[in-house]
């Protein structure tokens, strides 16, 4: 037997393992959340953690054969946006009356991202947010995107119950969190609604996700799921309710039309953009709706950049030149989040110092003591995750049929479309130039979706309705993509 003691957050644990397992594996059966872009693959780098006398370690790379001493990252707060803004709407609360008149009851709204789970804790009784709270999704160390999580499933026995276990524990702390502060009883929270994409909400139930990455990619269930209480493993009142909102297809989730249904659109024709490790986007075209996804890998996550991370403390999320940038928590900088990585890439263009064609001249240093870099595989990566949005909304528009000029504006989700700097955005071909000036962050639509969902019985009615007027464009369908998907490599010319 080998010894190990763990410190984490300043507190030490001691562990007795068997040889022959990476330390990955031990530090993520002993319920640290290590992140871990890819998975344990042994290719992304970022896994890292410090054994002491050794200096830092990759640790799905290294397998104790000794006893050692390990200290772990500190805890990292994510920078997550979660309030309503005035792109999105505000329905009518609809009062539930509980049993006892003095007593309270609650229900909570949880948005769950591949790599950020937010969650809104509604007093039923009175229509107040009481609580929004936000966690980095602790399944992010079994892979940064949902293809890694899925293989991981396919490759491992206990897979699917590790990754749903994760996401359940991840939510029980902060439902102990919200009993614990408010003073109530776990019986008191009646209903959970859930808004995610399809493979998150799959992990969620227990619900097997391998068919959603394999051809013809069919999920298991695409239709809303109502559950009792006690059959999620959730902690809240065993027989309440817990609703996973319904999804389009194995890659149009319920974040999605959760998102659009609390749209307050300026016009008749529109685009949303949803952009993550995918880039989900829909077409709202004289009265119908348009769909499709493209895979843009977890570049934009920081996953596939060399010094890349998650937007939380220590990422740099904003560039505008070598003096001028902004680090979360005001530190100094210790990698590059995906909102930096874009400023980063529109001044290296702007200022020459990378070609339309991608070519850097040389590695580009940043900070205190030149500490983080970009590279030429860091520009290629962040080429074929833009070309691949940008193809995707390219294509929707050609096959819809649909001119710039008659779309009235592009309304952006999630925390990534709030934090980008529009203009780097276009100025590397991300986002199309001739919607300049019609681009709009819209917030953390999919949880406010959700919330508003927890709210009324009319967003059902409106999700339903979006569902039954859209359709799902295949792009894989289209020999035209991969052509456009080619010419969409290079970056804006001057
Ligand atoms: S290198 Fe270890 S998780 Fe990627």
């Amino acid at each position: 037997m080998i010894k190990l003691k763990i410190i984490s957050s300043g507190k030490a644990v001691t562990a007795e393992i068997d040889s022959g397992l990476s330390l990955l594996d031990i530090l993520r059966s002993r319920g640290f959340d290590i992140y871990a872009p890819c998975g344990g693959k042994g290719t992304c780098g970022k896994c890292r953690v410090s054994v002491r006398g050794e200096g830092e370690v990759i640790s799905c790379k290294y397998f104790p054969d000794r006893d050692i001493e390990i200290i772990l990252p500190g805890e990292q707060e994510a920078k997550i946006l979660v309030h309503q803004t005035d792109f999105l709407d505000d329905v009518p609360f609809r009062q539930r009356l509980p049993d006892n008149p003095s007593s309270k009851i609650y229900g909570v709204a949880i948005d769950i991202g591949t790599t950020t789970v937010v969650f809104y804790f509604l007093n039923l009784v009175t229509g107040q947010v009481e609580r929004i709270s936000s966690v980095l999704n602790p399944q992010a160390k079994y892979g940064a995107d949902i293809i890694s999580r899925i293989n991981y499933c396919q490759e491992n026995e206990t897979g699917l119950a590790e990754l749903r276990g994760s996401i359940v524990d991840a939510i029980n702390r902060e439902l102990k969190t919200f009993i614990r502060k408010k003073n109530v009883v776990q019986d008191l929270i009646e209903e959970v609604v859930v808004a995610g994409n399809t493979t998150m909400l799959h992990l969620l139930l227990g619900r097997d996700p391998v068919s959603i990455a394999l051809a013809p990619f069919r999920p298991a269930f695409t239709e809303k799921q109502v559950c009792r209480g006690s059959a999620t493993g959730l902690n809240i009142n065993p027989d309440g309710k817990v609703i996973t909102l319904p999804c389009q297809t194995a890659y149009v989730g319920a974040d999605i039309f959760a998102g659009l249904a609390v749209l307050k659109p300026v016009s008749r024709n529109y685009l949303f953009l949803d952009i993550g490790t995918n880039g989900e986007m829909a077409i709202m075209k004289n009265g119908r709706m348009f769909t499709c996804a493209t895979a843009a890998g977890p570049a934009f996550e920081g996953a596939n950049i060399s010094c890349g991370m998650a937007a939380v403390t220590g990422a740099l999320s904003h560039f505008n030149g070598p003096d001028d940038y902004t680090v979360v928590g005001n530190s100094e900088p210790t990698g590059i989040c995906g909102s930096g990585i874009i400023d980063i890439v529109a001044w290296l263009l702007k200022n020459r110092l990378i070609d339309e064609t991608g070519l850097l001249k040389e590695p580009y240093s940043i900070g205190p003591d030149s500490k983080i870099s970009v590279n030429q595989q860091d520009i290629r990566e962040i080429q074929l995750a833009k070309s691949a949005i940008c193809s995707g909304i390219r294509i929707l528009m050609k096959v819809t049929e649909s001119a710039f000029d008659e779309i009235d504006a592009l309304y952006l989700a999630g925390g990534f479309g709030n934090y980008i700097n529009i203009d780097s955005a276009i100025g590397i071909g991300l986002l199309p130039a001739e919607m300049r000036g019609k681009i709009f962050p819209v917030g953390n639509s999919a949880g406010i979706g959700a919330l508003q969902y927890l709210k009324s019985d009319e967003i059902d009615k409106r999700i339903s309705g979006l569902l039954e007027n859209s359709e799902y464009i295949e792009l894989s369908n289209y020999d035209e993509f991969m052509t456009e998907f080619a010419m969409n490599m290079d970056f804006p010319g001057k």
